[in-house]
């Protein structure tokens, strides 16, 4: 796992953003994994910027996203269908049939989480997946827990991870569960790159970098994993 430092939010965007450019224009038809919150917002942006200055197309692209809430409507203005379609793919030539979020108001969560993984590998499998991380250290909503899990599955989310992103619901209307990749279908990806920013972040970091491999902390996986590179702000770093 490589960890390279930054000064700010800006340069891992840059970084991030020449990290996709790379593969994009070696494989103009690649797959990308997506991933929502906070963390990705400025990638995107240099991502838009970049589409919009002729350097990268989304012709030919397909995503697939790490989560999304159940129970929430897919139109809702915290769903991650929105967040995507805002952030992102309102703003490229993506074509709508290239994108996939999980559906978090599937009928048959299991069946639809075990087709969405069949999805993701008929296509070929990931080529680069971004990650954030929560405070809690994990990555999707892969929350600590005993044991890694496999595929894409239902999860019940954290007390912590209700904390942190209850701030963009209003009152207590945040969902209890989402969808998510599991363990497994996130460390299938060829390459995987973090972000991550702020001291908040600090303690997962450093439980991530210099603590061992451990479910209890989901991101120290990426340990084990051949092509893994944390993109990280000195504020996140600040422990290591
Ligand atoms: C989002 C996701 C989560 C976030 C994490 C950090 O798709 O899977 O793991 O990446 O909760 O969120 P931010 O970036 O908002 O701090």
């Amino acid at each position: 796992m490589e960890v390279r430092i930054f000064d700010t939010a800006d340069e891992i965007a840059v970084a991030c953003a020449d990290i996709f450019t790379e593969i994009i224009k070696n494989k103009p038809d690649c797959i990308l994994g997506l991933a929502t919150g906070a963390s990705p917002v400025k990638t995107y942006k240099e991502l838009i910027r970049r589409y919009n200055n002729g350097e990268i197309s989304f012709e030919n692209i397909r995503t697939f996203n790490l989560d999304e809430y159940c129970d929430l409507p897919r139109d809702d203005k915290n769903s991650y269908y929105t967040f995507m379609h805002e952030n992102l793919f309102n703003s490229v030539n993506i074509k709508e049939e290239n994108v996939h979020i999980p559906d978090g108001n599937a009928a048959d969560p299991e069946a639809h989480a075990k087709s969405y993984d069949a999805m993701i590998d008929a296509a070929g499998g990931i080529d680069i997946q971004l990650l954030g991380i929560g405070t809690n250290g994990h990555i999707g909503f892969n929350e600590p827990s005993d044991t890694f899990s496999d595929g894409t599955f239902k999860v019940k989310l954290t007390d912590s991870t209700i904390k942190s992103n209850s701030i963009y619901f209003d009152d207590d209307s945040m969902p209890r569960y989402a969808l998510t990749m599991g363990i497994n279908s996130i460390m299938k990806a060829k390459k995987i790159v973090l972000i991550a920013t702020g001291e908040a972040k600090a303690d997962a970091i450093k439980a991530t970098v210099d603590g061992e491999v451990t479910p209890m902390c989901p991101a120290s996986v990426l340990k084990n994993h051949p092509d893994a590179i944390l993109l990280i702000d000195k504020a996140a770093a600040k422990l290591l």
